[in-house]
């Protein structure tokens, strides 16, 4: 695609130096991490190191039987048990009210565990700070008022390798009369500890496996090229890249191999450790009316959309692509930068084929009438556009969801 090819005018990427970047630094990562497979039996060893008494489980229906086994260690140790199953796929606010008037109906808790998906999780995260500080979610959302402390000791186990939200300071919520995600972010919403046991991702289907975890690989590939990005983001997001791109392929064809889930868990976390540190960009930006109006999955569209985004970010970006494309162990060797970059984002393609990731929408169900839509959605999404490495402008997008259709 010619238009791709245009001298960049405004590409951004931070250039490889002898000081890698120089962008201010910030690393948040929860308290305590635990990993590696049965590393959920270190959740009453937490609540003890917590000194709880009564915890409340906040999970949803889909993984409500993992709950079980936790459950039960808990209360063998004598703790109160309160598990909350209802947490939706996209919770809004009327369904984090909801699930914050159950916990207050249920009694006082000392310990919030979120055990799930990243919808489970950033509920359970914000449950936490709303439970302890009695403030209204609508005020937090509006921005009227400001997280000022820490919530209730919390602890995130995640059941998927995608969203990485158990490293992450923010809880999202849709917000239905604006038909938009609105995130809630603090540095006192980070984990006080998480939880990393593939194990409990084994049960994943193959389509979410690929799905969540070309969601995972997004937010490691578009932090090593943020305009946020810097040294703690550079570092976690090229062993996220490389861990996920080992194993993803592996972990979709057998859903049993452990050491295979066990990467995706661990590139999705540190995917996580990235957007609190760094920000993604524009492949998030373009994904965003695609799950806001047709919610379709968060992951699909940002698989989608990745190589194509990436294509048009190559300009420019082409000793960052090419040390991804080592990352990703493809065959560079001996290539300049350039031609290792056009590897690297023809390697995305092939993923998403192997991966039985679709390479359009129009499979989907999108369609040219819906170009002029897409694209005033997107170019609303300014916080993760103005991160790209390339400048991108309204036609730009255009011609990106247009070759798509
Ligand atoms: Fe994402």
């Amino acid at each position: 695609m010619d238009w791709i090819r245009q001298a960049p005018e405004h590409v951004t990427c931070r250039p490889e130096t002898k000081r890698m970047n120089s962008n201010p630094c910030l690393l948040l990562n929860p308290g305590r991490v635990h990993a590696g497979a049965g590393s959920l039996s270190a959740l009453t060893e937490l609540a003890r190191y917590f000194r709880a008494q009564r915890v409340l489980i906040i999970t949803t229906k889909s993984v409500a039987r993992l709950v079980d086994a936790p459950r039960q260690s808990l209360e063998a140790a004598g703790l109160a048990v309160t598990v909350i199953a209802s947490t939706p796929p996209e919770p809004d606010v009327a369904d984090v009210q909801a699930i914050e008037a159950q916990a207050r109906a249920a009694g006082d808790f000392d310990l919030v565990v979120g055990i799930g998906g990243g919808s489970a999780m950033d509920v359970a995260k914000i449950m936490a700070v709303l439970l302890a500080q009695n403030l209204d979610l609508r005020d937090v959302l509006a921005k009227k008022v400001e997280i000022t402390s820490r919530g209730l000791p919390n602890i995130m186990v995640p059941t998927t390798s995608g969203t990485g939200a158990e490293a992450t300071p923010n809880s999202i919520i849709l917000v239905p009369e604006y038909a938009l995600k609105i995130g809630i972010v603090s540095p006192y919403l980070l984990p006080d500890a998480v939880i990393l046991d593939p194990l409990l991702t084994l049960s994943l289907p193959p389509d979410v496996t690929a799905s969540t975890g070309m969601d995972a690989l997004t937010h490691a590939i578009e932090c090593y090229c943020s305009k946020k990005g810097n040294a703690f983001s550079d570092l976690y997001a090229l062993e996220a890249i490389r861990l996920i791109a080992r194993s993803i392929r592996k972990a979709v064809q057998d859903g049993n191999d452990v050491a295979a889930r066990e990467d995706l868990l661990m590139g999705a976390y540190w995917g996580g450790v990235c957007i609190a540190t760094s920000s993604t960009t524009a492949v998030h930006a373009l994904a965003y009316p695609l799950g806001g109006t047709y919610r379709m999955a968060h992951g699909l569209s940002n698989a989608i959309l990745l190589p194509s985004v990436m294509a048009f970010n190559q300009v420019g970006c082409e000793l960052r692509f090419a040390a991804m494309a080592r990352a990703m162990a493809l065959p560079v060797q001996g290539l300049d930068d350039q031609a290792a970059a056009a590897v690297f984002v023809q390697a995305l393609r092939e993923l998403n084929r192997d991966l039985g990731i679709p390479d359009s929408l129009k499979s989907l169900g999108i369609t040219p009438h819906d170009l002029e839509g897409l694209v005033d959605g997107a170019a609303k999404v300014t916080r993760l556009l103005d991160n790209n490495p390339r400048a991108m402008t309204r036609e730009d997008m255009r011609h990106i969801y247009a070759a798509l259709i």
